[in-house]
């Protein structure tokens, strides 16, 4: 099968755009996928950030400003990974355009913002639109949803998903524009990692009722450029509390967001107990997904057991890679790729697909719900 090529452009040269482009170097790793992107343009206010894609053959457009890729027609599909302030306007610029976006979360800033670029996409339908999520594509995780959607866990006593770093425990550390409201949005942590959170929930049909937030902002002050201490606003720990809905019955699930939780430095997790079965993973221990189920145990009767099993490399997209090789966090970036080039195509079928703009936008929804609750310290009605 020949491959359709896609060119690719990538707006912000910085930690993810770096990330997004060396994925896209490891393409040939995939089998049959029936799309063959070429990084062929990027974008940065900052020219020297552009010179690290000169290792990359195929790039032969550098441009510091990103409308110059958006009436360039040889151009189809953007990564865009900039300042959440930036997300509207860059992303409805995108849209209105026609080129395909993979954009970086939150889907905008704010609800406000969210809503401004789902109105662009019904204006232009021909431009495919997700955003990234990543983490679900871990294979665990792929058993874990698996699991939860055969339905082997029965009534759903309780479910959780987390995402937990300890990036900012260093209180010394300087400021940047994640750490400022103005930059990050007023959702603080919950713009930085809850779309990690919320995408599988969301997907499972488990879009919360009520919502109860409890929010920390523990630094509130860091070094800026100067050294002399500037204010860090930002929310850097949120927990949400929430009632969920699997199969018509009520059931909590908590959802964790934390820049500030020692011992982890980029943990995803995600855990779903019910009567019948359970299932939990961690990035933590990457090849590991643990599974609950009651035993008849001869002589004694039915016993509960929780069970350990090798999830081996293979996600949503086959690849070359040994099937009982380890994963880690730049092949879950290649698949999310996969997933989404696959997807434009209508050629992902059935398997798992990166957030959708519906579910991206719904994020904020919820984020706002917790800042509420927060304030009022009661639970808030979605
Ligand atoms: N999916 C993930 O796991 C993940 C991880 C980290 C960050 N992110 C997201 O990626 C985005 C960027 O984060 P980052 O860590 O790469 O940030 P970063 O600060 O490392 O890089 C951002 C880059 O954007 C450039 N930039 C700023 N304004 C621009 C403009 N108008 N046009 C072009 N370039 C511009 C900056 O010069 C910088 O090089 C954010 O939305 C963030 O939430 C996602």
């Amino acid at each position: 099968m020949s491959a359709k090529t896609v060119n690719v452009a990538i707006v912000g040269a910085g930690l993810m755009g770096r990330e997004i482009a060396a994925a896209i170097q490891r393409w040939p790793a995939l089998i049959g996928h029936p799309v063959r992107p070429r990084l062929t343009a990027v974008c940065d206010i900052n020219p020297a950030a552009l010179d690290w894609f000169d290792q990359i053959d195929t790039v032969t457009t550098k441009v510091t400003d990103y409308r110059e890729l958006l009436i360039d027609d040889s151009i189809d599909v953007l990564y865009i990974a900039v300042r959440h302030d930036l997300h509207e306007q860059l992303y409805v610029d995108t849209i209105k355009a026609g080129k395909g976006l993979l954009a970086e979360k939150p889907f905008g800033i704010d609800g406000g913002a969210a809503d401004a670029i789902l109105a662009a996409i019904s204006a232009h339908p021909e431009s495919f639109v997700r955003c990234s999520s990543e983490m679900p594509f871990f294979p665990g995780a792929q058993w874990a949803i698996n699991y939860v959607a055969s339905g082997a866990l029965g009534r759903i006593i309780e479910a959780r998903t987390a995402f937990l770093h300890s990036s900012d425990l260093d209180a010394t550390k300087p400021l940047n524009w994640k750490r400022q409201n103005q930059y990050c949005g007023e959702a603080g942590v919950m713009n930085d990692l809850g779309m990690h959170v919320w995408h599988v929930p969301l997907r499972l049909g488990w879009a919360p009722e009520r919502v109860y937030g409890i929010l920390q902002n523990i630094v509130t002050e860091r070094p800026g450029q100067d050294g002399a201490l500037q204010p860090s606003d930002t929310w850097d720990n949120a927990v949400i509390h929430s009632w969920s809905r699997h199969e018509g019955i009520e059931f909590p699930l908590t959802t964790e967001m934390k820049r500030i939780d020692p011992g982890h430095k980029n943990t995803w997790e995600f855990e779903a107990i019910g009567m019948d079965g359970g299932v939990r993973f961690s990035t933590k221990n990457p090849k590991q997904v643990e599974v609950f189920s009651t035993i008849d145990a001869p002589g004694i009767g039915r016993e509960q057991s929780w069970h350990r099993l090798d999830s081996g490399s293979q996600s949503v997209w086959p690849t070359v890679t040994g099937a009982i090789f380890e994963f880690g966090f730049s092949d879950s970036i290649l698949q999310m790729w996969a997933a989404y080039l696959a997807e434009r195509e209508g050629a992902l079928g059935e398997r798992f697909g990166c957030a959708r703009p519906a579910e991206a936008a719904a994020t904020h929804g919820i984020y706002r719900a917790a800042i509420t609750s927060f304030e009022t310290r009661t639970a808030v009605t979605l």
